[in-house]
């Protein structure tokens, strides 16, 4: 079920929407926050609140590739994996990200606490190569500092 906060937050986002269809991303955004990823239970709960299928939010969640609809980590690290940071050091910095963590692109490490994924242009180019954690944007990152800032994260 829905918690009153999810409801809350969720019907503030339906004033600022035309219809219930449109509010179906912020939906999801909002209770993802809260959850870490959206199981086939919550994305019914979802559906259900603003009188959508199933199906239809589903095909907003599969649009928006930052709704997790598989079990994440508790923090999610998004490897920008475009031109400019391949240019800039992208492989090295994947390759110690990997061995630092055990884990390749769309795994999650075993103690659970990061999921690692690939992600197209995250709009920082000046600052490739860049990776983001939750919602924080690291870069330009070099390989020393990749223990300092996965230390911040528990
Ligand atoms: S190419 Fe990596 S942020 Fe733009």
């Amino acid at each position: 079920m829905l918690s009153p906060e999810e409801i809350q937050e969720i019907q503030t986002a339906l004033a600022h929407c035309e219809s219930n269809f449109a509010a179906g991303l912020d939906a999801l955004k909002i209770v993802q926050r809260r959850r870490g990823w959206i199981s086939d239970e919550t994305l019914q709960e979802v559906a259900r609140f603003l009188e959508m299928t199933p199906a239809e939010l589903d095909s907003v969640a599969t649009f928006y590739s930052l709704i997790f609809r598989r079990q994440v980590g508790r923090h999610v690290i998004l490897l920008c994996d475009s031109v400019s940071c391949w240019v800039m050091g992208y492989e090295s910095l994947f390759e110690a990200l990997k061995k630092r963590l055990g884990i390749g692109f769309g795994q999650t490490s075993a103690d659970g606490r990061f999921t690692l994924l690939p992600h197209p242009c995250l709009g920082a180019c000046e600052r490739a190569p860049v990776m983001m954690i939750d919602d924080e944007l690291y870069g330009p990152i070099e390989e020393e500092m990749i223990e300092k800032i996965l230390a911040r994260y528990e």
